[in-house]
């Protein structure tokens, strides 16, 4: 099916509503035979990255299917591997609605969703049904209520029930929409909470005789000192690979088109330069030890090279694909 035609529809909707449906209609036919409405071939590009073996390097990034609803969807799209969440330890209805806003002219997305989701044990219950034997991420955060003192507990707490699940365990610092969450890239404060995780880590591995990558995501607002202390602390802490980048509270390059006063972060070809700076000065601060995963603002095969030339190894996609659709999964493998 044509895309562009679909999009024409969903375009007409409200955001939140049009994701809601799209989610519906992809958990429903993900496995089904009436999948062949998206269901694409993608060229095999197969790299090995954190020990993990990924077909192509393309990615969903996080929050698109935070439940774990639709992933033999995403696969029948091609994609290299999928990343759930973020996931919480209980449930949660996030902030109030409405709290998505779409900036069509600059092809960018506000969003302060605030970590909405169903509850860790939802998502695994949808990751067992699934059956799904491609690389999954699991993404996990902290719910708005355990005060930031005890976030480390939330974490801990959902790397126990998703470890067994996960191919790769994302702990999420780096959401604007969670009061203190992005206070954790900073200092003692993160290098208490990784040290903790990876002590998890440690256990959990020897208990599943099973060894589950931890990659950090980080927010694009960061100076280039603080890029540089956090290289040093996933370093010390022997951290499995970084994503870079999150929304932006940046309002650079939206001024003045409707809705870019909307509080939240800011996704899509704005932040597209700003993840790839980010990029580029991890890579130099890592120095290869561990490996970058780029996303930000890939619209294009283009987008996506320029990511692997900053320093990825593999790139994820979300607002590029509510614009272009499944297509843009095809072009980015294409072209890396
Ligand atoms: C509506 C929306 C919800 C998002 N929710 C999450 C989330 O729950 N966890 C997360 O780590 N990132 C989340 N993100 C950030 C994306 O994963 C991605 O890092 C960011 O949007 C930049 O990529 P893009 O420009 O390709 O969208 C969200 C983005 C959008 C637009």
């Amino acid at each position: 099916m044509l895309y562009s035609a679909v999009r024409k529809i969903l375009f007409q909707l409200d955001p939140e509503v049009s994701h809601d449906l799209t989610i519906k209609s992809l958990k429903n036919t993900g496995a089904t035979p009436f999948n062949f409405a998206y269901k694409q071939q993608v060229p095999s590009k197969p790299v090995q990255v954190m020990g993990i073996h990924f077909p192509n390097p393309c990615g969903l990034a996080a929050g698109l299917d935070k439940n774990g609803e639709c992933i033999r969807a995403f696969e029948a799209m091609g994609f290299g591997f999928i990343e759930i969440g973020t996931v919480t330890p209980r449930p949660q209805p996030g902030n109030e609605k409405p709290r998505i806003f779409r900036l069509t002219q600059a092809n960018a997305i506000i969003n302060r969703m605030g970590f909405n989701n169903k509850g860790v044990d939802y998502l695994v219950e949808q990751v067992r049904k699934a059956k799904y034997r491609g690389v999954l991420g699991i993404n996990i955060g902290k719910n708005k209520d355990t005060p930031d003192d005890n976030a480390k507990d939330d974490y801990i707490y959902c790397m126990r029930k998703v470890y067994n699940f996960a191919s790769y365990i994302t702990i999420n610092i780096s959401s604007p929409n969670t009061p203190g969450l992005r206070s954790l890239q900073y200092g003692d404060a993160l290098n208490n909470l990784l040290s903790s995780l990876k002590a998890e880590q440690t256990a959990l591995a020897a208990q599943y005789d099973k060894y589950v990558p931890l990659a950090v995501k980080i927010a694009p607002d960061l100076t280039e000192e603080e890029i540089e202390s956090i290289a040093q602390c996933l370093i010390e802490n022997d951290i499995d690979g970084v994503i870079a980048t999150n929304t932006t509270l940046s309002r650079e390059g939206v001024e003045g088109l409707e809705h870019s006063e909307e509080q939240g972060g800011l996704s899509g070809r704005p932040v597209k330069d700003k993840s790839t700076e980010v990029i580029k000065l991890l890579a130099k601060a890592l120095s290869g030890k561990l490996p970058i995963i780029g996303v930000g603002g890939i619209a294009s095969g283009k987008d996506a090279k320029e990511k692997v030339e900053a320093g990825a190894s593999l790139v994820q996609i979300y607002s590029g694909f509510i614009y272009q659709g499944p297509e843009l999964v095809k072009d980015v493998v294409s072209a890396i």
